[in-house]
């Protein structure tokens, strides 16, 4: 992926400077800054309770920040009204997918363009989406509640592609996933953003899959960003590969997932 960066535009798309955010006297985010560049994929690791979620929230403005800014193609978006932060172009595939399961997966796909008045582009889109993900259009007049989890999740990322937004925030779309599913979750995710060029940030814990499908990796840890680099270089530190992808010696692949660790040097 590293051949990719150079596409990759300087300018950030997305800004978090010293973000810190909290559930009552829980602080979840302690001081978090972080940029997406438009065009690129990155990606925010950590175990369970890092605040991977309470990231990606407060950017879509359902939670407020205590301190910090959140700016979105240059202008401050912190602690707008989601709906609002929608309509410039930040789509949020929250954790647990969440479809509406009454309605067909054809009107959950609509829903997702609803704010558009360009009725062409939204049945280009839907073909898109289609194209992606062939069982929707096999399922497109079924209820949505009927499908497979794994078939939600392509829904749900699929509703998101349906605004038509630059940036797409995801929140462990593999979780709960089987590992065939999960490894075409993430390579979809790869073409979305290749082909559609939609710049996209990822919460994930699965370390090993994220990073050989993102450009740029955040390692979280109870909500302070503890590590960065671009994911070619964060496969090669110590550190990560042997407490986070649990490969002790070179050569041996691990599959295990973040182990973890008190300190990072
Ligand atoms: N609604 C809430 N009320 C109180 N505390 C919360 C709430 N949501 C999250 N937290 C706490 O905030 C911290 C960060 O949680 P968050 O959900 O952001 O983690 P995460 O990295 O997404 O974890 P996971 O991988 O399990 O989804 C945790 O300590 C969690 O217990
Ligand atoms: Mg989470």
């Amino acid at each position: 992926m590293s051949s990719q960066e150079s596409l990759v535009s300087a300018e950030p798309l997305l800004e978090l400077l010293n973000v810190e955010s909290a559930y009552g006297p829980i602080k979840a985010l302690r001081g978090v800054s972080l940029k997406v560049r438009r065009g690129e994929i990155a990606t925010v690791l950590g175990s369970n309770g890092a605040g991977k979620t309470t990231i990606l929230k407060t950017i879509s403005g359902i939670l407020e920040p205590r301190k910090g800014s959140v700016s979105f193609r240059g202008r401050a978006i912190t602690a707008q009204d989601p709906a609002t932060i929608v309509q410039q172009g930040l789509s949020h595939v929250p954790e647990g997918r969440e479809v509406f399961p009454l309605l067909s997966v054809r009107d959950n796909l609509l829903m997702g363009a609803y704010t558009r008045s360009d009725r062409d582009g939204v049945a280009r889109d839907l073909e898109t989406v289609f194209g992606y993900f062939p069982i929707l259009r096999e399922r497109a007049g079924q209820d949505a509640g009927l499908l497979s989890g794994g078939q939600q999740q392509m829904l749900a990322i699929s509703r998101a592609l349906m605004a038509s937004p630059d940036l797409i925030l995801l929140d462990e779309p593999s979780l709960g996933l089987s590992p065939k599913l999960t490894k075409e979750i993430f390579e979809i995710v790869v073409r979305i953003n290749r082909e559609h060029g939609t710049t996209l940030l990822r919460g994930e814990q699965n370390a090993n899959m994220a990073l050989n499908a993102a450009d740029y990796g955040y390692v979280l840890e109870n909500g302070r960003i503890v590590m960065e680099d671009t994911c070619p270089r964060l496969r090669e530190k110590d550190d990560i590969r042997e407490f986070y992808l649990g490969m002790k010696d070179a050569g041996q692949r691990g599959e295990r997932r973040w182990k973890k660790k008190k300190h990072w040097r």
